[in-house]
C-alpha cells in the first residue's frame, strides 16, 4: 500500500468537493496540534507532504493524499482551539462533522490523542459522533517521545477505560512518535491490512 507513489491530491472545503468514493480511505482526526499532519508525513516517509506547524489550526481543509492506486489518506482540520477567526473555524468544524458522519468509503478513522493529555471532552464528542455514524475508529497516542516510560501506563489506562464505553472503538491502541519513528511501522501495517 505504501510502496507506490504518494501524492497530494486536493484540499476540500465543502462536501461537494470530495473525490468520488470509489477507493478506500482512512482519516486522521484529533484536536488541533495533536500531530495529524506530522503523522501522515511519518507514515509516508515524506517530510513535508502534509503541512505541519506549531500553530494550532494549521490544517483548514480536508486534505486528500493518494496512495498509489489503492486508496486515500485524509488529513483533517483539528477540533478544539484553533488560531483562526471563529466563523472560519465554525465552517470547517461543520465540514469535519459532516465528513465523519457521512463518508461511505471511510474504512477507519484514526483518532489521535496527545499522550501527555489523554482523552478530553472534545475527543469524547467526536468519538460519540463516530459511534452514531457506525464508523470504526482507533485511538493513536501521539508525541509518545514527550512522556516518560513510567507515564505510559497511566495514559493507557485512561484511554482504555474511555474507549470501552464507545461501541465503534477498536480496542487496540497505537503508541506513536512522528519525531522518533516509534509505532509508525505498526500503524502502516494496520492501514495496509484494512480490507
Ligand atoms: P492542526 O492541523 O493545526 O490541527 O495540527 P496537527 O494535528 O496537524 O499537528 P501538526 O502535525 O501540525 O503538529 C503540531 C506540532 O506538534 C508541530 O510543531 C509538530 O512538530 C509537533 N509534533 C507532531 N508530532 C510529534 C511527535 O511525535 N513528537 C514531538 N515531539 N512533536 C510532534
Ligand atoms: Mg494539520
Amino acid at each position: 500500500l505504501f510502496a507506490g507513489p504518494v501524492d497530494f491530491l486536493k484540499g476540500v472545503v465543502a462536501m461537494e468537493g470530495l473525490p468520488p468514493d470509489d477507493r478506500p480511505e482512512v482519516c486522521f482526526a484529533g484536536r488541533s496540534n495533536v500531530g495529524k499532519s506530522s503523522l501522515i508525513n511519518a507514515l509516508t516517509g515524506r517530510k513535508a507532504l502534509a503541512r505541519a506547524s506549531n500553530t494550532p489550526g494549521r490544517t483548514q481543509e480536508i486534505n486528500y493524499f493518494l496512495l498509489g492506486d489503492s486508496g486515500y489518506l485524509v488529513d483533517l482540520p483539528g477540533y478544539g482551539f484553533a488560531n483562526a477567526p471563529l466563523p472560519v473555524v465554525e465552517k470547517w468544524q461543520r465540514l469535519l462533522k459532516h465528513y465523519l458522519s457521512g463518508r461511505a468509503s471511510l474504512r477507519r478513522a484514526f483518532v489521535l490523542i496527545d499522550a501527555r493529555h489523554g482523552i478530553k471532552a472534545v475527543d469524547e464528542e467526536i468519538m460519540t459522533l463516530l459511534d452514531r455514524s457506525a464508523v470504526t475508529f482507533q485511538a493513536v497516542l501521539t508525541k509518545i517521545d514527550k512522556i516518560r516510560d513510567s507515564e505510559r501506563d497511566t495514559v493507557l489506562t485512561q484511554v482504555r477505560d474511555r474507549l470501552s464505553r464507545h461501541p465503534a472503538a477498536y480496542p487496540e491502541i497505537v503508541l506513536t512518535s512522528s519525531e522518533k519513528g516509534e509505532g509508525i511501522a505498526t500503524l502502516r501495517a494496520i492501514i495496509a491490512g484494512l480490507p
